[in-house]
């Protein structure tokens, strides 16, 4: 039987992108839904391009309900993967996937993580900080942002040179390099 994966995503979706290609011919993972939280963001055209179900994520039946809860169980989904999913994982949500549920952070976390440390912010404050180096964080997600136990990191050097967009990059290359493979070696 192969495991079911979600993945929950709110932006351009390439680490989508990446995880259902690297699983396309898997006979071990099964990719059986993508959900996001943004209408007519990219991770919706991915799905397509894949052609996996979508679930169209909002505050009511995320955060306030457990309809969402409810239609992963009801799909029999054993794993959950935040690839740049921006919301906060309600409470029920973590405790019906104990350590079943995994995340990237674009930086190395302890570090730039936290409320407001998504995306481009992540880059900006790195690089206000003048940090010689950046790179991935995977983990496990609690019910506090950024916070649960890690599981892979990766690193990237940044040169003086370097702007946001230089680091967001070499961050971005090692999401695709390691997320997939991570999470095939944890499933
Ligand atoms: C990725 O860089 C991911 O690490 C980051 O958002 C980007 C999403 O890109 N996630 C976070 O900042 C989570 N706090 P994508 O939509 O192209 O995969």
């Amino acid at each position: 039987m192969k495991k079911r994966l979600a993945i929950l995503a709110s932006g351009g979706g390439s680490n989508a992108d990446n995880i259902l290609n690297y699983f396309k011919e898997s006979d071990k993972v099964e990719v059986v839904l993508l959900a996001c939280n943004k209408p007519g963001a990219g991770a919706f055209d991915v799905a397509k391009k894949w052609n996996v179900p979508t679930y169209a994520l909002t505050k009511e039946n995320f955060k306030e309900s457990n309809d969402f809860l409810y239609f992963l169980q009801k799909l029999d989904v054993e794993w959950v993967i935040l690839a740049g999913f921006l919301w906060k994982v309600p409470g029920a949500l973590v405790e019906a996937f104990p350590q079943r549920i995994i995340n990237i952070h674009p930086a190395l976390l302890p570090n730039y993580g936290g409320k407001g440390m998504y995306g481009h912010f992540v880059h900006e404050a790195v690089h206000a900080a003048g940090e010689k180096e950046s790179g991935i964080t995977i983990h496990f997600v609690n019910e506090h942002y950024d916070e649960g136990a890690v599981i892979f990191q990766a690193k990237a050097t940044i040169d003086p040179s370097d702007g946001p967009h230089e680091i967001e990059m070499k961050v971005r290359r090692l999401e695709i390099e390691h997320f997939p493979k991570v999470i095939d070696a944890i499933l």
